[in-house]
């Protein structure tokens, strides 16, 4: 079975998918730890509570980009992670940190990739009046928010919409995409072709990109 670390830096609800989707015996892999960069990070309980191993590595005790991200590679090779799996951590990665984990990192942003990278995803689509939104899970490459798209899924942005409103639709999307990219990672189904994504397998796993609501 194939072993993930997952990194996080806030509420972890992307985390809390997987573990729900491996409890349910439907994500066939071990969560070796969760690694958070601020102490305080909600998740760092759940993961806790979950049976999993946490660590803490806060990157303000460190001087300088660089030197972060050396022991945070140094930490998270310890337990020898096939995928490491970002989940809401909000860092800037170095280009050798990115290099290392080359085809085996996984983020997820909220937004349809390559629109929105950055921050303030939901608040930037209602203000350019997009009709439809969404979620992207892609390897990491060294340019932030962008890199090969493994899966996404899509939500209408409605007429009476606010930025919690549509996050929180963007959100459910996200704890449904992000244990069928880890899963098919799991399964060995993923291969990198001129930069892109195919998928070997099942075409009815594609059926329900677009959510009905
Ligand atoms: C998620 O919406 C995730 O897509 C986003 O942060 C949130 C974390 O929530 N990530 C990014 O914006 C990365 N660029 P969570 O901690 O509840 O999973």
């Amino acid at each position: 079975m194939k072993n993930i670390v997952i990194l996080i830096s806030g509420r972890g609800s992307n985390m809390e998918a997987l573990i729900a989707a491996r409890d349910k015996g439907e994500l066939p892999v071990n969560i070796a730890a969760v690694i958070s960069n601020k102490a305080d990070a909600k998740g760092l309980e759940t993961a806790a509570k979950a049976g999993i191993a946490t660590r803490v590595l806060e990157h303000k005790a460190f001087a300088s980009r660089e030197a972060f991200d050396t022991a945070l590679l140094a930490l998270i090779d310890e337990f020898a992670p096939d995928l490491v799996v970002l989940a809401g951590f909000m860092r800037i990665l170095t280009p050798d940190f990115v290099r290392h984990y080359e085809g085996r990192m996984f983020n997820i942003h909220p937004s349809l990739l390559p629109a929105f990278p950055g921050l303030h995803t939901h608040q930037r689509a209602l203000a350019e009046g997009v009709r439809i939104h969404g979620c992207t899970v892609h390897f990491v490459t060294a340019e932030l928010d962008h890199g090969p798209v493994v899966i996404q899924a899509a939500v209408p942005v409605l007429a009476d919409d606010d930025e919690d409103r549509l996050a929180a639709r963007v959100l459910q999307e996200e704890h449904r995409i992000y244990p069928q990219a880890v899963r098919w990672f799991a399964e060995d189904r993923l291969h990198l072709v001129d930069g892109r994504v195919q998928v070997s397998g099942a075409a009815a796993d594609f059926t329900r990109l677009i959510s009905p609501t």
